[in-house]
């Protein structure tokens, strides 16, 4: 055997010089930490499909923000779970709501980013992202009503700012809803408030803890009459092309992991900041291998965030920041 490799890569691999030509770097002002204000609870509860993550009571959302702002990230995104649901998700913009009162005390208590997720399927009896006609139970083919959850949307957006929330992010997919809630917040005096879509959210299994933790499955039913088919790539793009043109700043794609694709589609098509979510699956595989000794949950959490980064992701949301918080 004669041959000589004509192109030597490896030269670019040593120790010193891998730093040099590294092409993508992870840190905590890459990262937003979602948490879980529970109205339900007095002590925190575990959630067990996500190590490491409580429900926490609303008296408890100061001393949880500040766990994470010790990881060095400095922006949070807050879900409720509130202690009383009903058919229109009156819980998701009542003034003493779960997440308003959250907000109020973390806004006045740290300086951390506050950023409210905008949906109705925690506060609805029938878990659902909208409004469903009354006779929809029990009938999968009924679907929520689009226009008429525009406006509580718009309202919910408008109570989170009140409440203190630095960034809205719709995460319905009801069609117009980063339109009405940036007419909302523009009225009520908040045109100041970017608003981060969930622009190019896929109809995915990999949110199952998440409906753990939240309590936000729907009753019956599922959501493919308003979250996106996984098979459709294109179909992101002019998802994402009405965000931009309803005002969104910030362009999310969800899950992240499964749909690096779609996050590199629009990282070639847009010009604003391409967010991320890792979503609750996304943890739970890595932490359940984790378990069994088969992965190191660490290092694997790593080259995920980093991936997502390469991929074109400015922003990630993630669950993992406290596991990586020596690394960040
Ligand atoms: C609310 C919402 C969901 C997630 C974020 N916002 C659940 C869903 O659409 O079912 C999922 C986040 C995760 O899995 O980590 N609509």
């Amino acid at each position: 055997m004669t041959f000589e490799p004509t192109a030597r890569p490896r030269r670019l691999r040593t120790d010193g010089v891998r730093p040099l030509v590294r092409e993508t770097t992870l840190s905590a002002n890459d990262l937003i930490a979602p948490i879980f204000v529970d109205e339900t609870t007095d002590k925190r509860v575990p959630i067990d499909s996500m190590p490491g993550h409580d429900r926490v009571p609303v008296e408890q959302a100061v001393d949880r923000v500040k766990e994470i702002t010790e990881t060095g990230v400095s922006a949070i995104m807050v879900f409720g779970i509130p202690d009383t649901k009903d058919a229109r998700g009156t819980g998701a913009y009542a003034e003493d709501g779960v997440v308003q009162r959250a907000m109020r005390a973390i806004s006045q208590e740290t300086d951390v980013y506050l950023i409210g997720d905008v949906c109705l399927c925690e506060y609805t009896d029938h878990g659902h992202c909208g409004v469903v006609e009354p006779h929809a139970h029990n009938d999968p083919t009924l679907t929520v009503k689009n226009d008429e959850t525009l406006e509580l949307l718009a309202k919910t957006a408008v109570s989170q700012a009140a409440a203190g929330a630095d960034m809205i992010a719709p995460s319905s997919m009801t069609d117009g809803m980063v339109g009405a809630i940036r007419a909302g917040l523009d009225e009520a005096g908040f045109s100041h408030i970017p608003v981060m879509s969930y622009a190019a959210k896929y109809e995915s299994a990999f949110y199952g803890p998440f409906r753990d933790a939240a309590d936000g499955a729907p009753s019956f039913g599922d959501r493919r009459h308003y979250q996106m088919d996984p098979a459709n790539a294109r179909e992101a793009l002019r998802e994402v092309q009405i965000d931009v043109e309803e005002g969104a700043d910030v362009l999310m794609v969800k899950p992240a992991l499964p749909y690096l694709d779609i996050v590199r589609d629009l990282r070639t098509e847009f010009d604003q900041p391409i967010a991320a979510y890792n979503v609750s699956g996304e943890y739970a595989m890595l932490h359940a291998a984790g378990e069994k000794g088969w992965l190191d949950v660490e290092e694997t959490a790593y080259e995920s965030l980093l991936s997502i980064k390469r991929a074109g992701a400015d922003l990630i949301l993630t669950y993992f920041t406290e596991q990586l918080a020596d690394r960040l």
